[in-house]
């Protein structure tokens, strides 16, 4: 028998007990910048030593962090559910824990690109400084998404959602669009759950089982909850 579809979207709380800052939970700021000065194009033109300097540090935090057991066990989950993680963090925690299908929405903190070229992506563990160029002559700049560029991979997210046989909500204040749309996708006779330190108010979520607890306890209380409605499922 083939495994249940599970779709995991997932946001910055789910990273948080890794020693990563959350962007909403402080005022607006990220890291204590101003989230637009850092992480839109305005911000880049304005002070792109400033956004270089901002990602290099995010970097090395990423480096230096370790996944946390909501992580794990989502990677475990594998062994019964056919499982895609949309996720809107730029860290590659999913992966490390040991996710096989990890569709990152708003870029990774670990690649990057020329100014010129949103195709051609590479690969960088250190930093990158003014004046270090891509082959076609741009300035090398994080692959990420910033405020107000399209998100090339939303389409992709949309189709694996409208597929998903289960949906999951993890650390996301779905705050931010068109991240937060994906819950439209979702073939509304599904089971959806979504687990959260403090569960977002949102109209959307009125048919969700909410698990409201930090996401290394909710999701061990969602993957019983998972494996149980499993077992329920191959009885009947
Ligand atoms: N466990 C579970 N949830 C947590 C925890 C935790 N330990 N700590 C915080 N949270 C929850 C918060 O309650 C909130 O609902 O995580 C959510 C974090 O929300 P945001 O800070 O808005 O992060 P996110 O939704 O991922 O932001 C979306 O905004 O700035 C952009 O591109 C950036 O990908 C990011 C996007």
């Amino acid at each position: 028998m083939s495994k249940p579809k599970l779709v995991i979207l997932t946001g910055a709380g789910i990273s948080a007990e890794s020693g990563l800052r959350t962007f909403r939970d402080s005022d607006g700021l990220w890291e204590g910048y101003d989230v637009y000065e850092v992480a839109s194009p305005r911000g880049w033109h304005k002070n792109p030593q400033l956004v270089l300097d901002f990602y290099n540090m995010r970097r090395k935090d990423v480096a230096n962090a370790k996944p946390n057991p909501a992580h794990t066990r989502l990677a475990e989950l594998e062994d019964y559910f056919d499982i895609t993680i949309i996720t809107q963090n730029i860290d590659d925690l999913h992966e490390r824990a040991g996710s096989s299908n990890v569709v990152h929405l708003h870029g990774q903190i670990f690649t990057m690109r020329s100014v010129y070229d949103t195709q051609t992506i590479y690969a960088i563990k250190d930093d990158i400084l003014l004046g270090d160029t891509a082959p076609d002559g741009g300035q090398l700049r994080p692959n990420i998404v910033w405020f107000e560029e399209p998100v090339p991979m939303i389409e992709t997210a949309a189709a694996i959602t409208e597929r998903a046989d289960v949906f999951v909500i993890i650390g996301t204040s779905l705050a931010v669009y068109p991240a937060a749309g994906l819950v439209n996708y979702t073939d509304p006779t599904i089971p959806k759950f979504i687990v959260d330190k403090q569960i977002p108010v949102n109209g959307r979520l009125s048919d969700f089982t909410v698990i409201e607890a930090p996401a290394s306890v909710g999701v061990q209380i969602l993957a019983e909850k998972l494996l149980r409605m499993n077992a329920d499922q191959a009885v009947k």
